[in-house]
């Protein structure tokens, strides 16, 4: 028999819970494909008392997670803790510096000292895997690594957070809005108490930061990244995509200009003939397009117990195997420190809608002021008459600089027949 891959695991909440399933239930198989089998040496976690439904008899209990990074009997830490700093940094640091393998699901530590740990892994000759930390259960960070690495990545945009999702497509469904869908998924446990990690589109970014890296050979840059969340997508600019041939999604988008890497999360309308307009509910999409494979879509659970188990064991495999990789795909040390590409410099088509007095001259105004900046228009809505109130005007534009929308937007928001802040929902074209 030869020797087993000894494991430690820090964070024993859902996830954590789930890959102590899935070792034992497939403890056969992963043997046979790793090469040795897995064995679950130590465990650590805030509560020891906890009800988790899992069987640690024979398993080692460490109070304290750091003991984990320097017991000789263990080959690698498993860090689900999570949190860009504190205990879950210290301890993925400290695993590396004692000479231990590191697989951790911790997409926000990486969006934000990935480079950095990188450096750390191979310094020592050892693997870090994150396998887990993107899109839950979609192999996509083994897909860059393996499948496509022979491509350079020209463009890559995904679903990147199923609790947006769910939101968009609920609201889309019932009609509801924003905030009722929010307190329904939150009673349902769809959502988090604080969901502002999710609906700020926070966690997205962490997770585009992480493919960004892999994708493009460059130093992580979460700070680049221009973030949006959903909270100000409203049913009516739901039900107006709709009409206009695009549904709404929170995408995390990526691709080298000629001024830097752009990356970007917010709301886009996405045409509905393309696929990713049909991913719905808590489910991720990730799309890459390669110079020589062309366009590869990707899609599964992004988040949950199975589906981030699954992807923690994938990497707890290749460590069994011996499989090294550089973590980004290029040594640590050849990671390119790309410049952000500004936003205002990013040219697309956009949509607007405003709530505006239902008077003569006012479309006339608003398109004056596109027409001051050059922008031309490529269809235009009104639904409904009203002699007191507001009716809701939709314009979409043909392609444009942000920095040019932006002037007109801030021209059209100040006009005396403009009741509220304009809604500007960017439209991509695959
Ligand atoms: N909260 C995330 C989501 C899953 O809703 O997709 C973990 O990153």
């Amino acid at each position: 028999m030869k020797t087993p891959l000894r494991i430690g695991i820090a964070g024993l909440g859902t996830v954590g819970a789930g890959v102590v399933k899935l070792l034992a239930e497939h403890g056969r198989l992963l043997a046979l494909r790793g090469g040795r089998p897995l064995k679950l040496v130590a465990v650590s976690a805030r509560s020891r008392s906890k009800k988790r439904d899992i069987d640690l008899a024979g398993v080692r209990w460490e109070k304290d997670p750091l003991a984990l990074a320097t017991a000789s009997d263990i080959d690698v830490v498993v860090e689900l803790i999570g949190g860009s700093g504190g205990i879950a940094r210290r301890l993925v640091q400290k695993s590396l510096t004692s000479g231990k393998h590191v697989v951790t699901a911790n997409k926000a530590l990486l969006a934000l000292h990935g480079a950095e740990i990188a450096a750390q892994a191979e310094k020592k000759d050892r693997i870090l895997a994150f396998e887990a930390a993107v899109a839950g259960g979609i192999p996509i960070i083994k897909a860059l690594r393996e499948g496509l690495v022979g491509n350079r990545v020209q463009r890559l945009y995904g679903i990147l957070n199923g609790t947006c999702n769910y939101i968009l497509t609920t609201m889309r469904e019932t009609g509801r809005d924003f905030d009722v869908v929010l307190a329904e998924a939150q009673a349902a446990g769809y959502a988090e108490a604080d969901p502002s990690f999710d609906v700020d589109g926070i966690d997205a970014a962490h997770k585009l930061a992480v493919l960004t890296g892999a994708a493009f050979g460059a130093r992580v840059n979460f700070g680049g990244i221009h973030v949006e969340g959903i909270r100000r997508v409203t049913s009516m600019d739901i039900q107006f995509a709709e009409e206009l041939g695009y549904r709404i999604k929170l995408l995390g988008l990526a691709r080298e200009t000629k001024y830097g890497i752009e990356q970007r999360v917010h709301p886009c309308m996405v045409p509905l003939a393309t696929p990713i307009a049909h991913i719905e509910g808590v489910f991720n999409a990730v799309v890459i397009d390669g110079d020589f494979v062309g366009t590869t879509m990707f899609q599964g659970r992004g988040a949950g117990q199975g589906p981030t188990a699954s992807a923690v064991v994938a990497d707890l495999v290749d460590v069994a195997r011996g499989r090294h990789m550089p973590a980004f795909v290029v040594p640590a040390d050849r990671l390119a420190d790309r410049p952000a590409s500004p936003m205002d410099r990013h040219v697309g088509a956009y949509y607007m809608r405003l709530m505006v007095q239902d008077r003569p001259g006012v479309i006339s105004a608003v398109s004056g002021a596109l027409a001051k900046e050059r922008i031309s228009l490529e269809s235009m809505l009104q639904r409904g008459r009203s002699e007191s109130g507001e009716v809701p005007v939709v314009l979409t534009t043909h392609a444009t600089e942000e920095a040019a929308m932006r002037r007109a937007l801030a021209h059209i928001a100040k006009l005396k027949a403009v009741a509220e802040e304009p809604c500007l929902i960017r439209i991509e074209a695959f």
